[in-house]
């Protein structure tokens, strides 16, 4: 089945930037990328702010026209009610938000979230029109324990349960070991990994989700390092924590394609 996924670059914000800085950051990227005269049909740019700065994000995407897809950093797994300080998927969709990033390692670890919370997420997500983007990894010492992909294959496996066969997912793996440690994976690991994700994609939810769903790399990705995974056959793109905060950074991300050798 050939098939040609369209590159997701993400910009993961985490809890940094207020909603005047959200302004300045979104802008700055758009016109870097403009000025560079970057073809915005070659890659897919999501940002994914706090939960503060989506509607202000939303607003300059849309008055601005800029090309750039909106995500959330969580979601709760209820529609309404008393559930104080969470934020329901009907609000996420109510702000042009096309993507939710669920399960990441900050969240699994400070939020104590299980596998269960994950998996009743991703369906939340579904449900509002929302695509998730589910993260799984392993630490360094399940990779010590049992190698790459034993971890993140398993948690996939629980995440995606339950989803029809037409369901849009992004996958990201991402190895906690690599996330804000400069320490990325190599090629090859994100590589054998992702294609170990991809095959759980096809088993659980269906042949053809394992054909089209993105399967992204992350953790320390950088513009020094990005063409190199992107050369993967496997890797569809990368969920970028501290580099999608400069916008020089992040715009020299997103034009990989431009890069020597690539
Ligand atoms: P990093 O974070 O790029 O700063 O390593 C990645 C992530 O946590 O999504």
């Amino acid at each position: 089945m050939a098939v040609t996924r369209t590159p997701l670059i993400a910009g993961n914000w985490k809890m940094n930037l207020d909603h005047l800085q959200t302004v300045a950051l979104v802008q700055k990227l758009h016109w870097t990328l403009r000025d560079a005269g970057h073809e915005s049909d070659s890659v897919e740019v999501a940002v994914f702010p706090p939960f503060t700065d989506l509607r202000t994000a939303q607003t300059l995407i849309d008055a601005d026209k800029i090309p750039f897809a909106l995500g959330a950093q969580d979601i709760s797994t209820h529609d309404s009610g008393a559930y104080t300080g969470e934020v329901s998927g009907t609000f996420l969709a109510k702000l042009d938000c096309r993507y939710v990033i669920i399960g990441h390692s900050e969240r699994r670890e400070y939020h104590a979230e299980t596998d269960e919370v994950v998996a009743a997420k991703v369906q939340a997500a579904v449900k509002h029109g929302l695509v998730p983007v589910v993260c799984v990894g392993e630490t360094a010492e399940d990779l010590e324990k049992f190698g790459a992909s034993a971890v993140p294959a398993g948690q996939l496996e629980i995440a995606l349960a339950g989803l029809p066969a037409d369901a849009d997912v992004v996958v990201a793996y991402e190895p906690v070991w690599a996330i804000g440690s400069g320490q990325a994976a190599t090629p090859a690991q994100a590589q054998e990994v992702c294609a170990k994700l991809r095959e759980v994609v096809a088993r659980v939810v269906g042949e053809e989700a394992g054909v089209r769903t993105r399967v992204l790399y992350g953790g320390s990705v950088k513009s020094a390092n990005i063409a190199s995974f992107m050369r993967e056959p496997d890797v569809d793109g990368a969920l970028v924590g501290g580099a999608s905060l400069v916008a020089d950074e992040f715009a020299a991300i997103i034009r990989y394609q431009k890069h020597v050798g690539v």
